[in-house]
């Protein structure tokens, strides 16, 4: 199914698609693992830098082959794009979905922006998320004046045709210095006010409940990397503190199974059985 209708559909059910970053093989087979054993879908998102890391066409080799492999239903999507032609690219190299960020640019150039790419994924059917209002880059603080405004929200989705927007609820990309609190009612009222699907950014470090939450209050994709990232690193850096073992194939599968573990569990969050 498209990702633009699995979204749809899911707004009606009370359940979200967790979409993850992933940098390697290791983090794209844990992923695959986790998906797997709690027969659920998942979003496999690559960042630009994640992209220049393994380079384009083994990155998409890489998750296509590996969802089929593992016969796990996903989609792979560009997460913060940050112009057209990088969405071309990602498009033109087989992506499902792709992310045009141009939130911090004035609303009408947004619109702008985000209405090219919004017309040349047509061609491909592809899904098209854009973001309005602004969530926090890593180690910025999130700024309640940077919120998504409803009616903003219903205007720049009429304008551009985005089929899945990002919001700024409170969340911040990276981990919190202190506990988050989404503001619930104003998602409620984005919700309302658009039919497109709504995507949290910034997941790490938010406490399941509030996830939940936002999930039942209408968020059909939460975004989860830095807890990914650290999950694989911590795990590694400890295996290594305790042997000195060098067969990579030894090791790294210590870290790929805490990264299952983490995955399983947020699944379980998004998206209960
Ligand atoms: P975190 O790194 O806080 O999980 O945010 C992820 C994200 O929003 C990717 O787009
Ligand atoms: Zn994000
Ligand atoms: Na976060």
């Amino acid at each position: 199914m498209r990702l633009q209708h699995k979204l749809k559909t899911l707004g009606q059910t009370g359940k979200a698609l967790l979409a993850t970053n992933f940098y390697n093989f290791e983090t794209l087979s844990g992923v695959l693992q986790a998906a797997k054993a709690n027969n659920q879908a998942v979003i496999l998102q690559l960042s630009e830098s994640s992209i220049q890391y393994l380079g384009l066409p083994i990155a998409t080799a890489l998750a296509k082959q590996g969802l089929a492999e593992y016969g796990v239903e996903g989609w792979l999507h560009l997460d913060h794009g940050s112009s057209p032609e990088m969405a071309h690219r990602c498009l033109d190299a087989g992506f499902d979905s792709v992310m045009i960020d141009a939130s911090e640019k004035p609303f009408d150039e947004n619109v702008k922006i985000t209405s090219s790419v919004v017309k040349l994924a047509e061609r491909y059917d592809a899904n098209v998320e854009a973001e309005l209002g602004y969530v926090a880059k890593l180690g910025q603080v999130q700024k309640v004046s940077q919120y998504t405004q409803p009616e903003e929200a219903k205007r720049f989705v009429e304008e551009t045709g985005a089929h899945a927007l990002a919001i700024a609820i409170g969340s911040a990309h990276g981990f919190y210095k202190e506990t988050p609190q989404l503001q619930l009612e104003l998602l409620s009222a984005i919700h309302a006010a658009t039919p497109a699907a709504l995507v949290l950014h910034g997941s790490s470090g938010i406490p399941d409940n509030q996830i939940r939450d936002a999930v039942s209050r209408g968020i059909t994709k939460v975004n989860l990397a830095t807890e990914t990232k650290n999950m694989f690193m911590k795990t590694l850096q400890q295996v290594l503190r305790d042997n000195d073992e060098i067969d990579l194939r030894k090791v790294f599968p210590q870290a790929t199974q805490s990264v299952v573990k983490l995955i399983r569990e947020k699944l379980e969050v998004v998206s209960p059985h």
